[in-house]
């Protein structure tokens, strides 16, 4: 098990793709703290991906925040340690879109998508960096996106929010790495989630047009990229955004 007496924190992760990479490092043995915005019936969802990883081998305990406010994200570290005694792995995973062409885009949407998507990142590194430094070990990887490696007409907030964390993540890689610290994006294509359903079904249809593979990605996919960076197997990767898009950029 190679995640067993591991922490493994994965912001946003009641449902898509976070819920499904937490389950994954439950199955590897790991702790995982799911940890997501705190709304009505949030508990309960999150209580049911905590018994998902369980039922698949690992240990769960959800924590119900905001990443967008340092003082959750400071309490989310402080809750994975006082439960499960480390940080191991971060998946910052939390995110949003509110799409619009740029002249009707609002001032508000804006700030909404940078504040959760970047910001969002930002705070938790921030929260957990004492941590990582101390442990002298821990590996973060950053949700990014091919929006924000290519461009999206109708996403500027969202693609600007993730070409963002894409600098975010080189910055952080060479800051931390003295400190046997790694850090990663990953940049998912299409992939089948609530956040792609919402999507017309004449545009769902010309983006897989548009995709050497012709069809959407898995969850599972990146979840299965997000434990190999997080392991020993890419001990010597670190500062790269690796793309799972069925082609889409290349
Ligand atoms: P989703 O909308 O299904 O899940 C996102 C989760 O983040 C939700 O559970 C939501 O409650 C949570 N969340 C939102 N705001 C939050 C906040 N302020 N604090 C804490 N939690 C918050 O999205 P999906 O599709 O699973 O996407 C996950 C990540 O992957 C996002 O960062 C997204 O931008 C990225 N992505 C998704 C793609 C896709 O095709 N689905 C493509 C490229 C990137």
């Amino acid at each position: 098990m190679e995640y067993e007496n591991k922490t493994v924190i994965v912001t946003g992760s009641a449902r898509g793709i976070g819920r499904e990479i937490a389950i994954k490092f439950g199955g590897l043995g790991a702790n995982v703290v799911v940890f997501d915005i705190d709304i009505e019936g949030q508990a309960e969802t999150a209580q049911t991906v905590c018994d998902e990883i369980k039922a698949a081998g690992g240990g769960a305990k959800y924590y119900l925040g905001d990443v967008s406010k340092p003082d959750d994200t400071d309490g989310l570290i402080k809750f994975a340690k006082d439960e499960f005694g480390s940080v191991d792995v971060i998946v910052n995973n939390a995110g949003i879109t509110r799409d619009n062409l740029i002249m009707r885009m609002s001032e508000a949407d804006w700030d909404a998508v940078l504040t959760v998507n970047l910001k969002g990142a930002f705070n938790v590194i921030k929260s957990a960096a004492r941590t990582l430094m101390k442990q002298r070990a821990g590996v973060i990887i950053n949700m990014a996106s091919v929006s924000g490696v290519m461009g999206n007409a109708g996403q500027a907030n969202y693609a600007a929010s993730k070409a963002g964390l894409i600098g975010l993540t080189k910055s952080v890689a060479k800051e931390l790495a003295s400190r046997n610290i790694r850090c990663n994006a990953i940049a998912p294509g299409f992939i089948q989630t609530p956040m792609t359903d919402k999507l017309p079904e004449n545009i769902q249809q010309s983006y897989k047009d548009a995709i050497p593979l012709k069809r959407f990605g898995q969850v599972e996919d990146i979840a299965n990229l997000a434990v190999f960076l997080a392991g020993d197997g890419a001990k010597y990767i670190t500062g790269q955004v690796i793309n799972v898009d069925g082609g889409l950029v290349m």
